[in-house]
């Protein structure tokens, strides 16, 4: 559909329905159906995480509910600088319920460590991520993430909500872009 713009495809349609599937397990056994926090709520980062959220949220056994932030940090478009402005803040308080963020992407991990400490000074009963990937460098920093779905290498990557440009999010696989396609910005 994007011609011959992917060079590789990375992840499947199918490999990541199972993820998906498995993450699912995983956190319902976290957080019981009944729990008197309330439903688990959802966080999810705009735009990338909302294709993993929404198929996240249709595995997950227990209730859900679900909101969203938008944030965007400063710094190169290829590097974020760990300085966070908040373009999109959540509508709900979030004191004393269950919360799981939801990110598509950790890379630096900067952007996460940042959202974490916001967050928590909303005094949350808790806190955790769930990331569908993770990038190596993401290892270096102190952020805690329980709930990985796929360790990837160093590579710009796009699709299942992943954008270059805007573009190639609707795609249902995680793929790498053909070099030809980005000359200038990454992000
Ligand atoms: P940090 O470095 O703060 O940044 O963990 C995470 C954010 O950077 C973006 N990002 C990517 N977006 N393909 C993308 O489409 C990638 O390979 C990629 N690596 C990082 C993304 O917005 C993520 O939330
Ligand atoms: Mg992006």
């Amino acid at each position: 559909m994007y011609g011959d713009d992917i060079a590789s495809v990375l992840i499947t349609e199918e490999e990541i329905e199972a993820k998906v599937g498995e993450l699912a397990e995983l956190i319902s056994k976290r957080y019981p159906a009944d729990a008197p926090e309330g439903d688990l709520l959802l966080v999810g980062v705009l735009k990338g995480a909302i294709f993993f959220m929404t198929d996240l949220a249709k595995a997950l056994p227990v209730p859900t509910q679900l909101e969203f932030m938008a944030v965007s940090s400063y710094g190169s478009s290829t590097s974020s600088s760990g300085v966070v402005r908040i373009m999109k803040d959540l509508d709900k308080d979030i004191a004393g319920r269950n919360v799981l963020i939801v990110e598509d992407i950790i890379d630096s991990g900067l952007t996460l460590s940042w959202l974490m400490r916001n967050l928590s000074t909303r005094n949350p009963a808790s806190l955790e991520v769930v990331t569908l990937l993770r990038k190596p460098d993401a290892l270096r920093t102190q952020v805690e993430v329980a709930n990985v779905g796929f360790d990837i290498p160093n590579e710009f990557v796009v699709g299942y909500g992943l954008d270059y440009a805007e573009r190639y999010r609707d795609l249902p696989y995680i793929g790498t872009l053909h070099p030809r396609v980005y000359g200038g910005e990454t992000d």
